[in-house]
């Protein structure tokens, strides 16, 4: 009798002990997520050179970029219950390239340019046997840079110095990436996603004048990329 009592509140205590059946990633699994994206360039630049001589004070400097949001887009395939292919997308994002480091030029806004970002990554969801899902992921990402213009004010400048027709170019790159993140799954198909990349993007910008001068900086922006996202898996 004792021992069956025995049985019977272990079985009570193995039940209880269950958790809710947790809502994980499964191989075959596709993931759609949708959310605000924001790139916020970790940036350095070479010094500002004139025809391959660095610009002296007090024209000298050399860039910064600033931040942009947009809506990212990612889509996953679960290829195992753990590693995903995800795909990143987005609208483009605007950024302004403005001297620093500089004396007359400081604050100068040089350039407006848009870009795109499209990252494919592999992606391992590490299971807790709970709804909580983080991940971590490393990929390769090529940056289009597209619609770079002068600013009227760098058009201003730039004429004081002789130097008119200025039409700016940025290479477009390839790098890594890395990021870090979490799946929160609310229910069978709905999740909550928040994720941090970190990706190389190096590039050089060139600006070509009438006269055949060219003013250039070899920027590094390696941004941090922040995202916060809502996600359907079907
Ligand atoms: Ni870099």
């Amino acid at each position: 009798m004792k021992k069956a009592l025995h049985i019977v509140s272990l079985a009570a205590a193995c039940t209880m002990a269950l958790p809710a059946l947790a809502q994980t990633y499964q191989a075959g699994d596709w993931v759609v997520r949708a959310g605000a994206t924001q790139v916020a360039p970790a940036e350095s630049s070479s010094p500002l050179t004139l025809d391959g001589t660095v610009l002296p004070d007090p024209l000298g400097g050399t860039l910064k970029v600033d931040d942009d949001t947009q809506l990212g887009l990612t889509l996953e395939y679960m290829v195992t219950d753990s590693w995903g292919i995800e795909l990143l997308a987005a609208t483009p994002f605007s950024h302004t390239a403005t001297v620093t480091d500089a004396m007359a030029l400081q604050g100068l806004d040089v350039a407006d340019v848009k870009h795109l970002p499209p990252t494919l990554s592999a992606v391992y969801h590490i299971d807790l046997g709970n709804n909580f899902q983080p991940y971590l992921g490393v990929g390769i990402n090529y940056t289009v840079f597209f619609e770079e213009d002068t600013t009227s004010a760098a058009d201003a400048t730039f004429a004081t110095l002789g130097l008119v027709g200025g039409d700016v170019e940025m290479d477009n790159s390839w790098g890594a990436s890395f990021q870090v993140g979490f799946d929160y799954h609310l229910n069978q198909n709905w999740l909550i996603n928040a994720s941090v990349r970190w990706i190389d993007i190096d590039s050089t910008a060139t600006i070509k004048f009438d006269n055949g001068s060219e003013i250039e900086s070899d920027v590094e922006i390696d941004p941090y990329v922040y995202t916060l996202s809502v996600g359907y898996k079907f």
